[in-house]
């Protein structure tokens, strides 16, 4: 008898849950770049991994910083991005996401 209760309490809590989940929505926030030289290939090469966001709540940063970081996920994280391409990253971010040291 117990068990019947039970169960009985226990079908409309989870009815309840389940229509609860199916609206549920998870926050997604999109990350816009400035506009600017070599903004593509911020976007290309460097939401592979992670968001944006990993790169734009770092705030403003020397070049020298910026500079450090893009090696860092070359070198160490096998960032599959060329010398050339790493260098107008580094130029765009520091244009547009820089401060003087
Ligand atoms: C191959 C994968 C990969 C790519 C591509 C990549 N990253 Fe990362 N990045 C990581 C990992 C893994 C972490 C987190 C590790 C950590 O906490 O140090 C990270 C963390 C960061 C951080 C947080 C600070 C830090 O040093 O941990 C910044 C800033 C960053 N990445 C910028 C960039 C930029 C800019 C690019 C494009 C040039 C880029 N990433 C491309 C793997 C990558």
């Amino acid at each position: 008898m117990k068990k019947i209760i039970l169960s009985l309490l226990v079908i409309p809590v989870l009815a309840f849950a389940s229509e609860n989940l199916k609206s549920l929505k998870l926050p997604f926030y999109e990350y816009k770049l400035k506009e600017g030289k070599g903004k593509e290939l911020v976007e290309v090469n460097c939401q592979m991994c992670h968001s944006l966001g990993y790169v734009l709540n770092q705030g403003k940063m020397p070049k020298k910083t910026w500079e450090h970081i893009v090696e860092h996920m070359i070198n160490d994280f096998k960032a599959p991005i060329d010398k050339k391409t790493a260098e107008e990253i580094i130029e765009y971010l520091s244009k547009n996401y820089g401060k003087d040291n």
